[in-house]
């Protein structure tokens, strides 16, 4: 009687008991299923026009504007800390209707790139390919007038543009966060025109046009001027739709995902983890940052267990690498846990 089911067991007879494993900080340490470190986390830096800045964001505490001869101490500090990664946006000197500083080999962006490339040659660099820190309007591509509506087809050979441009001066990776229907399609193709077939696409498939960008904004220099982003960022509401995105950027060539924001996408996150092989990369976005620093400032969280405790829902949601303001302040605190 070899497959004969084993009888039921009664429950009164093996009461379960979960706490058994959560006695000890040992046990709790082997049986902890998520895990966060250094490695995981990308640190995101904001890179100005000029010489000798290095200019605090009001609006997020820690981080800065820095001018590419003020990188150095940062780059040093990332890599002591473990942090293997970082992603790009640049903030040009001055901005126009088409956005031309996004593809200008002597921009902020490019130039920060050849010096990290410099530096810190073992630092993964990522790009934001984007036209809103570089358009006057301040909208992700061209418009054509005050309606603020962008024009998809217009705008898709100028990320290209932007994406080659980042590429050739050493980005290992670029990242389209725009919005634009087939923009990894006419990425990977202006690519690949220019030999640059080895260059991965990490795509900010699903986005959310979401409140928690503001700080961001502020450090981008970067909000509309008028109008809003929601012709082209998604509805928060949107679940089925955020997985057609990305569906839709795997179809047109997307090596890496992204989702984004986090926080308030986690059961994105899990159904693109469920559904896709793609290395899955979540945004805890400058909102997210905001609000935790600023409960902390007032005594109303304890900030470290706060912070690690996101981190650690975003990668248990199934994020392999989280872009973070926190990157820093959370290697230096993984380092001295236990
Ligand atoms: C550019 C871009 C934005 C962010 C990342 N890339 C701003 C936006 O879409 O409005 C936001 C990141 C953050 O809030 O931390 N399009």
């Amino acid at each position: 009687m070899f497959d004969a089911p084993a009888p039921p067991l009664s429950p009164a007879a093996t009461p379960a008991r979960p706490r058994r494993t959560r006695r000890t900080a040992a046990l709790r340490a082997f049986v902890r299923e998520t895990t966060v470190t250094a490695g995981q986390l990308i640190h995101p830096l904001f890179i100005v026009e000029g010489q000798g800045i290095e200019k605090p964001i009001r609006t997020m505490p820690g981080h800065a504007q820095r001018s590419v001869d003020r990188l150095a101490a940062e780059l040093d500090d990332l890599l002591a800390l473990g942090i293997r990664s970082v992603l790009l946006f640049g903030i040009p000197r001055t901005k126009d209707d088409r956005g031309t500083g996004a593809w200008d080999p002597d921009g902020p962006v490019p130039r920060a790139i050849q010096a990290i490339k410099q530096r810190a040659p073992q630092l993964l660099v990522i790009a934001d390919v984007c036209l809103c820190e570089y358009t006057a309007h301040g909208h992700c591509g061209i418009i054509h007038d005050h309606t603020g509506h962008v024009d998809n087809d217009e705008t898709l050979p100028l990320l290209a543009k932007a994406a080659v441009c980042y590429a050739q001066a050493g980005a290992d990776i670029v990242a389209p966060s725009a919005m634009m229907d087939r923009q990894v399609a006419a990425i990977r193709r202006g690519l690949d025109d220019e030999g640059l077939v080895d260059t991965p696409i990490l795509s900010y498939a699903a986005k959310h046009a979401s409140a928690f960008y503001g700080p961001f904004r502020d450090a981008a220099e970067s909000p509309p001027a008028f109008g809003d982003r929601r012709a082209y960022q998604m509805d928060p509401a949107n679940f089925r739709e955020a997985l057609e995105e990305v569906r839709l950027d795997v179809e047109e060539g997307a090596d890496l995902l992204m989702v984004k924001p986090a926080g308030t996408a986690l059961d994105i996150i899990r159904a693109v983890r469920e559904r896709f092989p793609h290395p899955l990369v979540a945004y805890q976005v400058s909102g997210e940052y905001a609000m935790l620093k600023a409960a902390a400032e007032k005594g109303w969280l304890d900030e470290e267990r706060a912070a690690l405790e996101s981190l650690l829902a975003i990668r248990r949601a199934g994020a392999d690498q989280v872009i973070t303001y926190y990157a820093k302040e959370a290697a230096r605190w993984l380092s001295t846990q236990a």
